[in-house]
Formats: structure tokens, C-alpha cells, sequence
């Protein structure tokens, strides 16, 4: 029983431990990415939570230990690619976004912690296919750098 005790007490102390900021800073219609309304759909429903300004921050982003998880992956994952300032991204930047997609969404994106909450954003193949047909201007294929 003092266990349980300690646990409470052990978790209270957590809340207490600074974190990332949450916000969702404002959103500039004419700065976002532009793509057929399939792709966006593909986008919102799986990808907007962390790589765009407009995250609906879930119950848990409050509560550590879970916040700090999902704290940083908006944060870190805005700073790879946000589409709420697509526009703002240069050609080239574009361009190595669109290959980074085009690898991403075979196996890495959405992120396992993400899809065990959120098994809706999972991909099917034929979202897959349509997102790398999209990131590689319609040819269906990128010339990628496997790492
Ligand atoms: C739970 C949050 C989360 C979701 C949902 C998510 N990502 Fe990410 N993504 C991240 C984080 C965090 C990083 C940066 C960290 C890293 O490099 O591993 C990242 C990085 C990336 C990158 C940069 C290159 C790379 O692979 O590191 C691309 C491209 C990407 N994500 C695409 C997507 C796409 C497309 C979707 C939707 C199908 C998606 N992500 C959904 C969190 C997420």
C-alpha cells in the first residue's frame, strides 16, 4: 500500500517539471500547402497534429508523463516540416520535403506513439500510393537515398 503512496506522490511531483510550451501559433491561409483536397485530406487526418499550426492537442498533453512525449514530437515536428507555412519554404526546400514525404510515409509516419492512440491516422497502401504519387509530381517515383 505505501507504494501506492509513494506513486501518487512520485507523479504529483512530475506535473511540476517544465516542459515544452504548447501552442498553436496563427495560421496563415495563404502560407499553407496547397494540394488536391484527397492528399489534404490524407494530410489533416494523419499528419496536422504535429507538422502543421493547428494540433488538437489531446487531454494527455497536459498530464506527464505523457505531455512531455507529446509535447516534443509537435515541436520537433513542426521544426521538419509544418505545412501551415509550406509557402514560406524555399524551392529547394520544397523539393527535399517532398522526397523526406515520399520516403516517410512507407513505414516511419505517422509515428508508432502517435497511431497506437490514433489508429485512424494509420495508412492505408492506397493512401500511401497517393501521397507518393503526390510527392514526386505525378510520377510515382523518387530517386531516394536509402540511409
Ligand atoms: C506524433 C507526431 C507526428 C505525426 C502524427 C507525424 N509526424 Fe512526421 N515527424 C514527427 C517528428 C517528431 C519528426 C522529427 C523527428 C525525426 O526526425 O524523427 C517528424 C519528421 C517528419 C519528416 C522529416 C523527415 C524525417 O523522416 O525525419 C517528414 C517528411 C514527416 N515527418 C512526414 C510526416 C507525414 C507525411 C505524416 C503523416 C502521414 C507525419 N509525418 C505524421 C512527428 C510526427
Amino acid at each position: 500500500m505505501q507504494y501506492l503512496g509513494l506513486l501518487a506522490i512520485i507523479l504529483a511531483a512530475m506535473q511540476f517539471i517544465p516542459s515544452y510550451e504548447k501552442s498553436n501559433p496563427p495560421v496563415d491561409p495563404a502560407k499553407e500547402i496547397k494540394a488536391p483536397k484527397e492528399v489534404m485530406k490524407v494530410f489533416k487526418r494523419s499528419c496536422y497534429d504535429c507538422h502543421s499550426n493547428q494540433t488538437n492537442w489531446p487531454w494527455y498533453s497536459d498530464v506527464a508523463p505523457m505531455k512531455w512525449v507529446v509535447r516534443r514530437d509537435v515541436i520537433e515536428g513542426r521544426k521538419a516540416l509544418n505545412f501551415s507555412i509550406w509557402q514560406e519554404y524555399s524551392d529547394e526546400q520544397k523539393k527535399e520535403l517532398k522526397k523526406q514525404i515520399y520516403r516517410s510515409v512507407v513505414i516511419a509516419m505517422p509515428l508508432p506513439q502517435y497511431l497506437w492512440l490514433h489508429p485512424e491516422a494509420k495508412l492505408t497502401k492506397s493512401q500511401k500510393d497517393l501521397i507518393r504519387n503526390w510527392a514526386s509530381d505525378g510520377k510515382g517515383y523518387i530517386d531516394v537515398d536509402i540511409r
